[in-house]
């Protein structure tokens, strides 16, 4: 297991380039599922998240390719269980049941348990493919789905937290094989729900309205092969933007979409950056006085949940009260113990933590807990005094591609030691 060790300290200077979007690729490289031919998808982060799905596409049967970034999947017979031993490993592996739904009218996965960041079930995925007259059962931790044919309906996607990224993806992929005409009411607005919709409409699909809140797909016969290129990951660029506020002397982020990081853009603003965009540019600077933020994690296009532990790991420093609110995943706060052992004053209530920004964190051990609150430490360490050493790395390499290397080459100083 890998552990890191971030020396404190430094400033971050230049210009790094932002890989493919994990949340986007994950669910197009499913959608492979839907047709016979080839796909090409292009800019497929090289992350561990990504090797999972690939392993899973090969299980079912699949032919995968992967050749720095290109990935191509042929998935001309399929079968339609999924291996437990991978699937356990990843909660999005979940996002297989809408394309073997609508290719095979059948498919079963374990299902996924609660993770770190809180119960996640997906009753709204199930609801949706029983809308669509699926039967769903659950039976010895796998659920299995299955219809003798799938018929287009009106389905809600909102539930309690808002709507569902993954739910609005799965039953899309259901449905662009169904007969008739399928309306998803509270359908998530996020990019990557629109990046999966142009993948699906290069292969065949019917589909408007992807990006708001009601997507209308029309069921076709079948899809073919496309190629595709995956959105920029909007929530590695908002990492890097924080980790530029947090230790930053001007740092410009390239090959990016601005328009996906409005609600970040904003915060960092309000927090006291010069925030500078171009076409696929940004550019963040300090202005003076940081100041701190009411922040509230809402579904797209509001502040993101993806971004609610590196925003705490700047408002640990940042002077004054700030509060910062998971409307999303009100229990993804694991991130807030390792950083109070690192010296900061927060305080949590619920969902909400209520952060007493101090002038500087202290170097300590830490364990990084899931994904983003790994980012967080990786950010509390850039302006640590001392040495922060964050274990349990795997779970930045989910989702970051080359964190340590990328963050060196502006200027930090970060190991990766092997254990
Ligand atoms: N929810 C339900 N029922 C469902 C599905 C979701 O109640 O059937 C609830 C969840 O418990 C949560 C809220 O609805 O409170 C939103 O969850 P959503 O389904 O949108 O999450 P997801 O699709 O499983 C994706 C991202 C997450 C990101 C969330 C929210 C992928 C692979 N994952 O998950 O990304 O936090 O949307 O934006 O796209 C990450 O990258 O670190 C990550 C966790």
């Amino acid at each position: 297991m890998d552990k890191i060790l971030v020396h404190g300290n430094r400033r971050l200077k230049g210009t790094v380039r932002i890989s493919g979007s994990k949340n986007s690729a994950l669910p197009i490289l499913a959608a492979a599922l839907l047709t016979r031919e080839p796909c090409v998808i292009s800019r497929v982060p090289d992350l561990s998240d990504i090797h999972y799905m690939l392993t899973i596409l090969s299980e079912l049967g699949c032919e995968v390719e992967r050749a720095s970034g290109v990935v191509t999947v042929k998935a001309e017979n399929v079968t339609t269980e999924a291996p437990y031993e991978i699937v356990r490993k990843m909660r999005a592996s979940v996002c297989i049941l809408g394309p073997l739904l609508g290719r095979e009218k059948e498919a079963t996965v374990s299902l996924p348990g609660g993770c770190i960041i809180g119960d996640r079930p997906i009753d709204l995925h199930l609801r949706g493919f029983e809308a669509l007259g699926a039967a769903v059962r659950v039976q010895s931790g796998n659920v299995k789905v299955l219809a003798p044919e799938l018929r287009g309906s009106t389905i809600s996607l909102r539930g309690k937290f808002g709507s569902t990224v993954l739910g609005t993806d799965n039953v899309m992929m259901a449905a662009v094989l169904a007969e008739g005409t399928t309306v998803i009411d509270g359908a998530a607005e996020e990019p990557e729900v629109v990046d999966l919709a142009n993948f699906l409409i290069a292969m065949g699909a019917k589909i408007e309205g992807a990006g708001t809140r009601r997507i209308i797909i029309e069921g076709v016969k079948e899809l073919h092969g496309a190629e595709h290129e995956v959105i920029p990951d909007r929530i590695e660029a908002g990492t890097f933007l924080v980790a530029a506020a947090i230790c930053g002397d001007g740092v410009t982020l390239t090959r990016v979409e601005p328009g996906h990081l409005t609600a970040v853009l904003d915060s960092l603003s309000q927090a006291g950056f010069q925030v500078e965009t171009d076409k696929n540019r940004i550019t963040i600077s300090p202005n003076g006085t940081r100041r701190p933020l009411k922040l509230d994690a809402l579904p797209y296009p509001s502040f993101p949940t993806d971004m609610q532990a590196q925003m705490c790991a700047l408002l640990a420093t940042t002077d004054g009260i700030s509060v910062v609110t998971d409307n999303v995943f009100p229990q993804r706060f694991m991130h807030v113990s390792e950083l109070k052992r690192m010296g900061a004053n927060i305080e949590l209530q619920g969902g909400t933590a209520i952060i007493h920004g101090v002038e500087k964190l202290s170097g300590a051990p830490v364990m990084a807990s899931d994904l983003r609150a790994s980012a967080a430490l990786v950010l509390a360490g850039l302006q640590a005094e001392g040495v922060t050493e964050v274990n349990r790395v795997y779970h930045i390499d989910r989702g970051y591609e080359s964190i340590d290397d990328k963050l060196n080459s502006l200027g930090a100083e970060i190991e990766r030691l092997k254990v």
